[in-house]
């Protein structure tokens, strides 16, 4: 499917680009990106939460997380739209599913360990890449994913690449889950990043990988604040 950018860039009448971070779990996409748009003036998108949305879906209606057709015809057949979150809430945007509030279960541990296996099936993929790249249209958005910067937006004009040790990013997502009432060990996150990053990333259709045009961030002994000013700073010099 072919499509444009309708994204201004002349400096000074305002610098709206299309930023894409891409990144294994944990990684701290979210945050950065987040955080990024905030300082921009921009939107946020997060797509993990979109496929997260499809698997809690599939889990309610009892639909196996290895059947293609059925996931396919959900994935089709789903209503999805997202609606900004209040700063202090812990997902950057709202999530509206076939017309429910789905956000606070997109976290649930069923999701977290089924959304890898849904997130491979080629046509579940297929039917959520105009959803995405009609949000982005615009432009003055950050979007957080996979497969931003090689798939849904090649032609954005940031890419970055967010990436840290195994350990690291273990560290941030159990905090993460324990800022949301979660217990686990660390040795269970890691566990779960490991599957995940290898499904991620083997995957056939769009895996993980950095785009050839994408700035790799290696965020290991970086504070998070210190990441955002690198992105910003990307940012800037594309807008000078
Ligand atoms: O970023 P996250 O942890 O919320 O992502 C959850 C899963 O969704 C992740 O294991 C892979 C999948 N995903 C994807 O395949 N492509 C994206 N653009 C975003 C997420």
């Amino acid at each position: 499917m072919a499509y444009r950018f309708a994204c201004k860039m002349e400096p000074g009448v305002g610098c709206r680009l299309i930023i894409a971070i891409d990144g294994p779990g944990g990684a701290g996409k979210t945050s950065v990106g987040r955080e990024v748009a905030r300082r921009l003036g921009y939107s946020f998108l997060d797509t993990g939460m979109l496929y997260r949305a499809l698997t809690w879906l599939a889990i309610c209606k009892g639909i196996g997380l290895y059947d293609g057709p059925r996931l396919a015809s959900l994935a089709r057949s789903v209503e999805m739209e997202l609606r900004p979150a209040p700063p202090e809430a812990m997902e950057p945007s709202i999530l509206i599913v076939n017309g429910e509030d789905v956000t606070g279960a997109l976290r649930r541990r069923d999701v977290e360990e089924g959304v890898s296996i849904v997130s491979q099936v080629a046509e579940v993929r297929e039917a959520l890449i105009g959803l995405q790249r009609r949000i982005a249209a615009q432009g003055g958005v950050v979007v957080a994913g996979r497969d931003i910067g090689t798939v849904i937006l090649p032609n954005a004009h940031v890419k970055v690449y967010l990436d840290a040790s195994l350990e690291e990013r273990a560290r941030r997502r159990q905090r993460q889950l324990q800022e949301m009432g979660q217990k686990v060990s660390l040795d269970e996150v890691m566990a779960q990043l490991r599957a995940r990053d290898r499904l991620d990333s083997q995957r056939e259709v769009a895996p993980l990988r950095p785009a050839s045009d994408a700035v790799i961030i290696y965020t290991d002994g970086m504070s998070l604040e210190q990441v955002i000013e690198k992105v910003i700073s990307l940012v800037e010099e594309r807008c000078s």
